[in-house]
């Protein structure tokens, strides 16, 4: 596997493969790479003859500056991993690459309204520094697809939603969220948990799968599922953000919804966890 920091060398190598005919698959990731962002290289490696991985810890996505500052950096040994499972070429560029004009004199991208609720309240412009870098990369790397993981279900439909706006010719594809096997999501996050945090932390997902479950019949108390676990979970030990329902687009749900998701962002001491469950809505009798 090489690895390429900046856009000449990205493009040599490219070029070269576009020449030969490869198709090009895209996984953009933040690095400390775990084995959910493998799984992602696997289904890029399904879907592409060439698969271009990019490590980068985006400065504009993130609300606040001690998460920035703290956000594990690895690249070695993401490397090594990345190498071991199949992946062509590492993109790990500096921010001058990535904001050629500084910070405060970027373009960025506005998200639509898919950005507004759920993690777009709670972590006000970590969308917008999100659409951008990724946009940027699209530019950069121009594939044929690109893949994200199910695991930030509202990330995934703010992308799918920049893309169809600024007709963007990229292949989105979506990879369900790989868990440790007590059910917690893996995340990069999740070694900020102390022992006894880690031992409660797969209760937030237990109550994402009990409330996918009551929420499945047509006629469930929403609402009332909604607040049950935010008070549960909150006794248990968590600070739960948001505990909610959605449709399969993220808006609120309504009558005749065919698919549901529930959502949800709870701090668990120093770590913000977050873990959705999508599911089907019963029909009625
Ligand atoms: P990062 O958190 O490193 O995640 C990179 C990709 O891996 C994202 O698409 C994310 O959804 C996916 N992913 C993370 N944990 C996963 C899990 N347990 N199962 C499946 N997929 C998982 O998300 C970002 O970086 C950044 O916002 C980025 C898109 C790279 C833009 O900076």
């Amino acid at each position: 596997m090489r690895r390429v920091s900046d856009a000449a060398a990205l493009r040599a190598r490219l070029d070269a493969w576009r020449a030969a005919g490869e198709r090009i698959g895209l996984v953009p990731t933040m690095g400390n790479i775990h084995e959910g962002h493998l799984r992602l290289v696997d289904a890029a490696r399904r879907h592409a003859t060439r698969v271009v991985v990019s490590v980068f810890v985006n400065p504009t996505q993130f609300d606040r500056a001690d998460d920035f500052e703290r956000y594990p950096r690895t690249l070695e040994a993401d490397a090594a991993a990345l190498a071991g499972c199949g992946a062509d070429l590492l993109l790990a560029p500096t921010v001058d690459v990535m904001y050629p004009d500084g910070l405060d004199l970027a373009a960025y991208v506005e998200p639509t309204h898919s950005a507004r609720p759920l993690e777009g309240e709670f972590r006000p412009g970590h969308f917008r520094g999100m659409a951008t870098v990724v946009t940027k990369l699209l530019n950069l790397v121009q594939p044929h697809c690109a893949v994200f993981g199910e695991k930030d279900y509202q990330q995934l439909a703010v992308v799918r939603a920049v893309v169809r706006e600024l007709l963007l010719p990229v292949e989105i594809i979506g990879v369900p969220t790989v868990r440790e096997p007590d059910g917690l999501a893996m995340s990069s996050r999740n070694q900020y948990l102390t022992a006894a945090e880690r031992a409660l932390a797969p209760r937030l997902y237990a109550a994402l799968q009990a409330a996918a479950r009551d929420g499945a019949a047509p006629d469930a108390p929403l609402a009332a599922i909604e607040a049950y676990h935010t008070k549960a979970l909150n006794e248990a030990g968590f600070r739960v953000e948001y505990f909610q329902f959605r449709n399969a687009q993220l808006a609120p749900p309504a009558p005749g919804d065919d698919r549901r998701v529930v959502l949800a962002a709870a701090w668990l001491g120093k770590a913000r966890l977050i873990d959705n469950q999508p599911f089907a809505v019963a029909r009625e009798r």
